[in-house]
């Protein structure tokens, strides 16, 4: 062993590497925690942190690495409590909101034990103490309204804007950007991936990724490869015609890895032909090494390394999350079934990246620019919406109008999608409060159609998360009835229908289009959506957004619904290449939406 080797830069790793013992290098390949991996200090190497994602951090989960600090600071072993995080879930989730926002309120825990309760409290000051200058990581609005602006160059604003938060919460790996294809709009993740065209998603990837690590945060690039539907997530097996793989599939990963230069990419849970994806040297050594020349780690998904002595030897260097037992690993060593060099060489490829993060080279725990992000997050909505009809002028709505408002959901907006995406932000404009600072208090009423108004807004909002899939992409019964009452008294009265669409991402309209006057989709638009959505609808800004997947008029105009989500754990990919548009023109020969955009507002300029 190497006296006296230490990690100080990238030209010191393969002595660093050396310097390690066996149980050393076992432990370092997997997490210590939910999300944080585990220091060897007498070498130099720090712990560092990875967290999602793509459209801001997820706050939630850095309180699993704060939890254990204050369980040791109260002495507490996480086995003399409940578990933590069930104790947390006690005080339900506007409980744990309080909880994040400092406001512990008393009445919430006072049904717990007396432990429980003291637990909660020190945890909350714990969080206090943990958030940055500024509070709560912002919500920006998640890929699929990324990809809906056509604009790279923003896109990568938006990845500066979110790694600069990472850096603040101390976060060094952003789980994200998820590039999966849009291969059928009914997958509960779709609203977090950029498109069903793979050009159009490698193009936004690459910005992403290069405004990500322009602040020296390592991008993610996930789920390699093919992470298409959430039903049977872990262990689902696609069946894809190889030309399918490489013109639809990985083309956005490739750009990544070549183009945008990605120090991270996460392998998935499903498999691809037989192989799980963390599992399979096809993928991450052939392929993403060999092909494409990756130079960066790559870490499973949260507990894809099904078999993790199998994944280290295809090229999964990282497994999360942890703590893993690292005798496994130090007995395949010693068994020959993992060669110590392949060890070394996944432990190498986490130094390369670890050299360049905030743990190694200094963290700056800078406060929130909350001006900057809130800008960014609303430049994004505005132009990843989409005006989809727009009928004698509807839009923009003059000024001096009295606006009416209807459906809840102008007061409670969807943000973002449930799951790792999800993002607990400081605030939320709804539509309601976007177009009362707009229009003025005065002149927007919620709830009542009165005489004098000169139109309707009706917002409508669709939701979905990672876990499930969506079942339908109609719009809640209620919904529908709202729209087409609404319009009717609206035709009765000679006044406009507006639609917005809250939604995470294509509803069937058929039922309705044609009864309203304007539809914009503002879709999940983050924390600003609301003045976005007002800048929109008075002219203020030119809407912009153009579709990043097709709006099948029904479901079943959808390529893959006859093999969606698949059946004794295989899904077959039947349409090949034919995914979203490329379907529709082929064999239809027309879309819906054919150019994924109205005419401009002519008092635009
Ligand atoms: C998700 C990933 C996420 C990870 C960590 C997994 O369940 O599939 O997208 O980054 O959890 O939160």
């Amino acid at each position: 062993m190497s006296k006296g080797a230490i990690l100080t830069d990238a030209s010191s790793i393969p002595e660093v590497v050396q310097a390690m013992t066996l149980e050393e290098k076992a432990r370092f390949v997997a997490g210590a925690r939910a999300f944080e991996t585990g220091p060897v200090d007498r070498l130099g190497i720090p712990a560092f942190v990875p967290a999602d994602g793509h459209n801001g951090i997820n706050f939630f989960q850095l309180l699993g690495n704060i939890i254990p600090k204050v369980l040791a600071k109260r002495g507490q072993s996480a086995g003399e409590l409940r578990d933590p995080f069930r104790t947390m879930s006690d005080v339900g989730m506007a409980g744990i909101g309080n909880l994040l926002a400092g406001n512990l309120d008393p009445s919430n825990i006072e049904s717990l034990s007396p432990e429980n309760a003291a637990f909660l409290r020190d945890l909350s000051q714990a969080v206090q103490e943990s958030l940055p200058e500024g509070g709560l990581p912002s919500c920006f609005p998640p890929g699929m309204v990324m990809g809906a602006t056509w604009n790279p160059e923003l896109v990568g604003e938006c990845g500066r804007a979110v790694a600069k938060e990472a850096k603040a919460f101390g976060v060094d790996v952003l789980l994200g950007p998820n590039v999966n294809i849009h291969r059928d709009p009914l997958c509960g993740r779709a609203f977090e991936s950029y498109s069903e065209d793979p050009y159009l998603a490698s193009q936004t990837v690459i910005d992403y990724v290069k405004g990500v690590q322009g602040e020296g945060i390592a991008a993610d690039v996930k789920h390699y490869a093919a992470n298409n539907q959430e039903y049977m997530r872990q262990g689902i097996d696609e069946v894809i015609p190889e030309r399918a793989l490489r013109e639809i599939y990985l083309p956005a990963f490739k750009a990544a890895v070549q183009e945008g230069g990605c120090w991270t990419v996460m392998s998935a849970y499903n498999k691809i032909n037989g192989e799980d994806c963390a599992l399979s040297k096809r993928l991450l050594t052939d392929i993403l090494r060999g092909e494409w020349g990756f130079a960066g780690f790559v870490v499973s998904d949260w507990g894809a390394a099904y078999d993790r002595i199998q994944a280290l030897n295809a090229g999964n260097d990282l497994e999360m999350p942890g703590p893993q037992n690292p005798q496994e690993v130090i007995d395949a060593v010693e068994r020959g079934e993992l060669g110590e060099t392949t060890l070394d060489e996944r432990v190498s490829n986490i130094l390369g990246v670890l050299v360049k993060l905030p743990a190694f080279t200094g963290r700056e725990r800078a406060a929130i620019d909350r001006a900057y992000s809130s800008q960014v997050a609303r430049r994004v909505a505005v132009e990843g919406a989409v005006l989809l009809k727009n009928e004698d002028g509807a839009l923009p709505i003059e000024e001096g109008s009295v606006i009416a408002v209807v459906g809840e959901n102008a007061k409670n907006p969807i943000a973002t999608g449930g799951g790792s995406a999800g993002v607990v932000s400081p605030y939320m404009v709804s539509l309601l409060e976007g177009l009362e600072a707009r229009f003025g208090a005065d002149a927007v009423r919620f709830g009542e159609i009165p005489a004098n108004a000169s139109c309707v807004v009706i917002s409508v909002g669709v939701t979905s998360s990672e876990g499930s899939d969506r079942a339908s992409l109609a719009l809640a019964d209620e919904d529908t009835a709202l729209i087409l009452e609404t319009a009717e008294t609206c035709r009765r009265r000679r006044i406009k229908t507006i639609v917005v669409l809250n939604v995470c991402g294509p509803v069937e309209m058929h039922g309705w289009i044609d009864e309203v006057d304007a539809v914009l989709i503002i879709w999940l638009g983050g924390m600003e959506l609301g003045h976005a959505a007002a800048a929109l609808l008075s002219g203020d800004e030119n809407p912009s957004g153009k579709l990043p997947l097709t709006f099948p008029r029904r479901y079943q105009d959808t390529p893959s619904c006859l093999n969606f989500p698949g059946e004794f754990g295989r899904v077959v990919y039947g349409e090949g290449i034919y995914v979203g548009y490329r379907y529709l023109l082929k064999i239809l020969g027309r879309t819906s939406f054919p150019r994924a955009r109205i005419r401009v507002f002519a008092n635009v300029t």
